[in-house]
């Protein structure tokens, strides 16, 4: 499976059984984790929520799903979700974890997507474009999410212009790392533009205390 190169300790981590277990046990045994968790899924409802109902008529595709922690979130909504991603250890966790909604699951790589152009009324895609370490790299991961879906698209990127990374960044440099995989509002913006997609809604999880930018985008024309 094509796999483009991401940080390769970050891959094994989330390919591993240990590895996926302990990212899906983070959410409730740490009670930062649980706070921004919940946060997070109220902000994913409200953007659910600017979708017309109609529009959930079709498949949504959550990629990458990690451990199905916005199945239920999806499911409220679209009765069809398929569940992707790389890693076989989360889709394990996923089978497990939810043997009641029985989602169609599909293991591959976001960057090549096993699916007919258009196939997704929705193509959810959170927190993945930061581990991807080139810009066109992360070029190639939009231009396929935008291929496969027919009308909508919620996404999240690290906003390169928050205050949190600001911070962070500045504290990274002091200890000797490498920067972080950014992008900013523009860039993405015009990517989806060249796309065919306009921008519906942006925001940030947490002004303060992240860097992750939540948008809501629409398929030009229809
Ligand atoms: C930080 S987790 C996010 C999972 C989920 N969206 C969530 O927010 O809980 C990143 C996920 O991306 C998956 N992943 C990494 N590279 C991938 C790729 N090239 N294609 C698909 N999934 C990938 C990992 O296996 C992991 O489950």
């Amino acid at each position: 499976m094509e796999i483009y190169p991401i940080q390769s300790n970050t891959l094994k981590r989330f390919g591993s059984q240990q590895g996926a277990a302990a990212y899906a046990a983070k959410f409730e045994s740490q009670w930062v984790e649980r706070i921004r968790n919940g946060h997070e899924q109220r902000l994913v409802n409200d953007f659910l929520s600017m979708i017309p109902a109609s529009d959930f008529s079709g498949f949504v595709l959550d990629m990458p799903c990690g451990f199905g922690r916005f199945l239920p979130s999806l499911r409220e909504f679209a009765p069809r979700v398929v569940e992707g991603d790389w890693s076989g250890s989360m889709l394990e966790i996923v089978r497990s974890r939810h043997p009641g909604m029985a989602p169609e699951m599909v293991r591959s790589s976001a960057t090549t997507l096993p699916f007919a152009s258009r196939s997704f009324s929705l193509v959810f895609s959170v927190r993945l474009c930061h581990h991807i370490q080139t810009f066109e790299q992360r070029l190639e991961y939009l231009r396929e999410i935008q291929r496969v879906s027919e009308r909508w698209i919620i996404f999240t990127y690290l906003d390169e212009h928050s205050c949190h990374n600001a911070v962070r960044s500045r504290l990274r440099r002091w200890k000797g790392k490498r920067a972080t995989w950014g992008m900013s509002a523009d860039e993405v913006a015009g990517v989806f533009a060249s796309g065919g997609f306009q921008v519906v809604r942006t925001e940030l999880l947490s002004k303060l205390l992240s860097s992750q930018r939540y948008t809501l985008l629409r398929r030009n024309g229809r």
